[in-house]
């Protein structure tokens, strides 16, 4: 693919995240980029023990964050009416918004957390609030740390700068040569060489999720986060955390993922499809199966392929911790590039992770190819093959497959995507240039690798993005999450999350703070007789002001919520009048 896209050519649509909720982001971000410039005046290297010690600042961080949310109670109300959820939550299609809608089977019901009081039952006191727009303009009072509007400096690549010289790859530090372009295995290519010069631009770091999230989630949210602020101090650019998900899951976030969503200034990405239109499937499942496939959890991330309002994003999966300075891969994507690595099993491509500029008409390539193609365990996806696997290789039939010879194979079918997504005419002359390259895994994308292949020259620390394990290592040649790592971080293991942040509800005639309560399961099943069991009274400490009407458990149950007493919680499954061994968080407006 050739015919550069003109540099800084991003397509410039902002991300649907609302403007007053980064004034509450960047508040809270301003702690941690003054952490990463710190680091950086230290002369420090972004290695993965500068990165550790970086996540225990971090920890030490949260304390502020804790005296950040009172400020936030007093301060800059307003900033929280528009959180991501709230933006969110608008634009989700219109039906059933009403507490007194009946029995939609994913209504959401009230939304405390995001301060939508015109849809709660005591509307009528929030007279100020108009459309939810209510007035992010007129704050009078001083906010800690002023936090400027999100702009960033656009894309653009100095063609003059110095090549980086002492890169890992030069150095030998990973397996450099566990890499193949499509047929055959051999050296990587050097992302930090790749990365020079560029500064300026969009970037998204991107998770995906099919189905309800239970908790936690998300678990390494920090890491990624530290990431996505170091790369917006390298470049002066503007960096998102993005999750995609389908629609239906995304209405049924509970009360701990939409507070994460709120806190961490996700942006949530609506996907129409997890596989794509009209794309084979094997016969043992079907659309709407949860289970026994993994083309919907594989394949929806293809989507990360079409978004082109960034110069470059980021894939990976929630498995994924990250060590050390990762930034090169962005960097050097933006530059017109797609990257990935290898399986730990032999696989020639993990489909945990890849980064690329993308380009809408990748997007439309991909939907060609999957509605044009089959793949069968003989010849792979549209016969195009598994080289340089010897034959079917794990997850072959879902995306690892599909993204390794969309990527990296010049087979008929493939061309001919390209061809009709207009990336290539019909000579075979590009009008995108795209290159597909592999970088080392035992850096870029750990999977089990132990001393990468006997290398004498790697060690735990010179990995910078770990993926598996992630349980404890078994062994000592084995590389572990940072909580485990030897020699490494000796601090405490960090707890996934912060607890949410106490969010003041504008508008409310008694003030209450929005919090996620907790109703546990009723997991007694094995009892026929009355009393029934699908219905829970819970009790909690605070007094209730109200909570959401109707709520889903991780496993698709469903629940209707009343308050019964001050202090009282009646929990009602009303999708079979059964018991429940999942968890309920209901998102509630408290008093203490
Ligand atoms: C198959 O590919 C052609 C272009 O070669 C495209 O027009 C058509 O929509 C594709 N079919 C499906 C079902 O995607
Ligand atoms: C790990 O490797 C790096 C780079 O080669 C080196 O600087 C560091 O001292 C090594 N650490 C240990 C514990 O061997
Ligand atoms: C829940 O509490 C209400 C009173 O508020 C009571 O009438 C009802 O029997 C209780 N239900 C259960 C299942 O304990």
């Amino acid at each position: 693919m050739v015919a550069k896209k003109k540099a800084g050519g991003q397509t410039g649509k902002s991300s649907f995240v609302k403007q007053g909720f980064f004034v509450a982001l960047l508040v809270g971000a301003g702690f941690s980029a003054g952490l990463l410039f710190q680091g950086k005046a230290r002369g420090a290297s972004h290695g993965g023990s500068d990165m550790i010690r970086r996540f225990s600042e971090e920890a030490a961080m949260r304390e502020e964050r804790a005296t950040l949310a009172q400020l936030q109670n007093t301060v800059a109300q307003e900033v929280l009416d528009k959180s991501s959820v709230g933006a969110l939550l608008q634009e989700a299609p219109a039906s059933e918004t009403g507490p007194e809608a009946e029995g939609g089977p994913a209504e959401t019901g009230d939304l405390p957390m995001t301060s939508q009081t015109d849809q709660m039952d005591q509307a009528g006191t929030s007279a100020d609030v108009t459309n939810g727009d209510g007035g992010a303009a007129d704050v009078t009072t001083p906010r800690p740390a002023g936090p400027a509007p999100r702009t960033g400096k656009p894309f653009q690549v100095d063609q003059d700068a110095p090549r980086r010289s002492a890169t890992a790859l030069q150095m030998h530090l990973g397996c450099t040569n566990c890499c193949n372009d499509g047929s055959e295995n051999g050296p990587c290519f050097d992302v930090e060489e790749c990365a020079a010069g560029v500064s300026g631009g969009r970037y998204a770091f991107v998770y995906a999720h099919v189905g309800v999230p239970g908790w936690p989630w998300l678990t390494f949210l920090d890491s990624m986060r530290a990431q996505a602020l170091l790369l917006e101090e390298a470049t002066g650019g503007i960096v998102d955390i993005v999750v995609m998900m389908p629609a239906s899951d995304i209405k049924d976030l509970g009360c701990h993922q939409r507070a994460l969503v709120h806190n961490y200034g996700i942006r949530m990405y609506e996907v129409p499809w997890t596989i794509p239109p009209n794309s084979w499937y094997p016969d043992y499942w079907w659309p709407g199966k949860a289970d026994g496939w993994c083309g919907p959890q594989d394949l929806m991330r293809l989507h990360a392929l079409g978004m082109d309002e960034y110069n470059a994003v980021v894939f990976y999966d929630q498995d994924v911790e990250f060590q050390g300075d990762m930034t090169a891969v962005l960097k050097c994507a933006a530059k017109g590039y797609f990257l990935s690595a290898s399986g730990g099993v032999g696989e020639p491509f993990n489909v945990g992770f890849f980064a690329l500029r993308p380009d809408k008409r990748l997007l439309r390539a991909a939907e060609y190819f999957g509605g044009n193609v089959t793949f069968t365990v003989e010849t792979g996806w549209g016969k195009c093959g598994f080289r340089p696997s010897g034959n079917k290789f794990v997850g072959a039939e879902c995306g690892q497959g599909f993204f390794h010879t969309l990527f990296y194979k010049k087979c008929k079918p493939v061309q001919k995507a390209l061809v009709a997504a207009g990336l290539h005419d019909a000579s075979g002359k590009a009008h995108l240039h795209l290159e597909s390259e592999m970088i080392d895994r035992c850096i870029w994308n750990y999977q089990n690798d132990g001393d990468c292949g006997g290398n004498p020259r790697f060690n735990c620390s010179v990995i910078r993005v770990h993926h598996k394990p992630t349980a404890k290592p078994d062994n000592d040649r084995l590389c572990g999450k940072l909580k485990h790592h030897h020699g490494g971080w000796s601090g405490e293991p960090r707890a996934p999350f912060l607890p949410p942040l106490p969010a003041p509800v504008q508008g409310q005639s008694t003030s209450c703070i929005p919090a996620c309560v907790d109703a546990g399961n009723n997991c007694i099943c094995n009892n026929p007789v009355p009393p029934a069991h699908h219905i829970k009274n819970v009790t909690v400490s605070q007094k209730l002001v109200h909570c959401q009407t109707q709520v889903k458990s991780p496993s698709n149950d469903r629940f209707e919520v009343k308050i019964s007493g001050p202090s009282q919680l009646t929990v009602t499954r009303v999708d079979a009048p059964s018991c429940w061994c999942d968890a309920v968080t209901v998102e509630c407006c408290v008093q203490n």
